[in-house]
């Protein structure tokens, strides 16, 4: 029997064709629903996902011939990790193929907001010439507080440096003491970053202990004119807490482009003037979606030959 692989999510043609190549047989439907995922799984080896399909406990269960669960992409939380590892199927990502991708956002929302790009923009497109309410600020000698020094945190802690940043970090995993000198770096507690940064910057994965991190009590920490940017996932903060905290000024402004519900629902949130917000682009370049689409073709051919 041929080996086959159901591709859930639009994932670069350059990744098909390789699996293609290697000989297996490749289904495509980047629109599938859950529904739809649970009757089919059973006639495939592997599945492959970008954050869209949420492989959960009764995908999985009902994936009687999987052997594999490809993410071209960084971020597992759609994937229910702990049934696959029961089950012995294999969970392969590419979080080296985004990053540049994801921190180049970053920068451009962080420079969004500190210059109301977006509104200047709004507003010129409507006739009117505002440029008085448009005092910004400047990124050079400010400091950004980076959660997370994984791929993109790096990226984004160098390019800020670049921009005459200082960076701050709060230990979340063990850091390279090279890395730590190259970016003229303090380590601090989260409550002490939260507390001096201008600009606070999440890049860490989606798990239980990440889940509400930045709530209520540490917009009470952040500087009243800050801003937060979100490019990692939605829950990481608690959006209740954080449009209570727009709304009465306790800090500056965010920029978001993650959602704990996708798309959004309630637009309250995104709809406010201190909100920059874009849909889940991180990741969304060519040079991105090509070297992600390619790299998990390769892991997955490794993985069931
Ligand atoms: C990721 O985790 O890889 C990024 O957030 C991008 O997600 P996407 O592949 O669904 O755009």
């Amino acid at each position: 029997m041929k080996t086959k692989i159901l591709v859930c999510d639009p994932v670069h043609e350059e990744g098909i064709e390789k699996l293609k190549q290697a000989g297996f047989e490749v289904d495509v439907n980047p629109t599938i629903t859950p529904e739809q995922l649970t009757k089919i799984v059973s006639n495939y080896d592997a599945l492959i996902v970008r954050s869209r399909t949420k492989v959960t406990k009764e995908i999985i269960e009902a994936g009687r011939r999987l052997r594999a669960i490809g993410r071209a992409g960084a971020g597992l939380d759609n994937i229910d990790l702990e049934t696959a590892k029961q089950r012995g199927i294999t969970v392969l990502s590419t979080p080296e193929a985004l990053a540049e991708a994801v921190a180049e956002l970053t920068i451009g929302l962080i420079i969004s907001l500190a210059r109301s790009i977006p509104l200047a923009d709004r507003t010129l497109k409507e006739g009117k010439w505002i440029k008085k309410k448009l005092m910004g600020w400047q990124l050079e000698g400010k400091t950004l507080g980076t959660i997370g020094l994984g791929n993109v945190g790096e990226r984004v802690a160098k390019i800020a440096k670049a921009l005459g940043m200082k960076i701050l970090i709060t230990e979340i995993i063990p850091l390279s003491p090279e890395l730590l000198k190259e970016l003229e770096t303090e380590v601090v507690p989260l409550k002490e970053l939260l507390q001096r940064s201008d600009v606070v910057t999440l890049h860490v994965p989606l798990t239980s202990q990440t889940y509400h991190m930045i709530g209520a009590k540490e917009f009470q920490l952040m500087k009243k004119e800050a801003f937060l940017v979100n490019t990692s996932r939605g829950a990481i903060v608690d959006e209740k807490a954080l449009l209570t905290a727009l709304k009465s000024g306790k800090i500056g402004g965010a920029a978001l482009d993650v959602y704990e519900v996708e798309p959004p629902r309630d637009l309250e949130l995104i709809k406010l003037p201190n909100v920059v917000c874009t849909a889940h682009i991180g990741a969304q370049t060519k040079e991105a979606q090509n070297a992600a689409a390619s790299m998990i073709a390769e892991k997955i051919i490794n993985s069931l030959k």
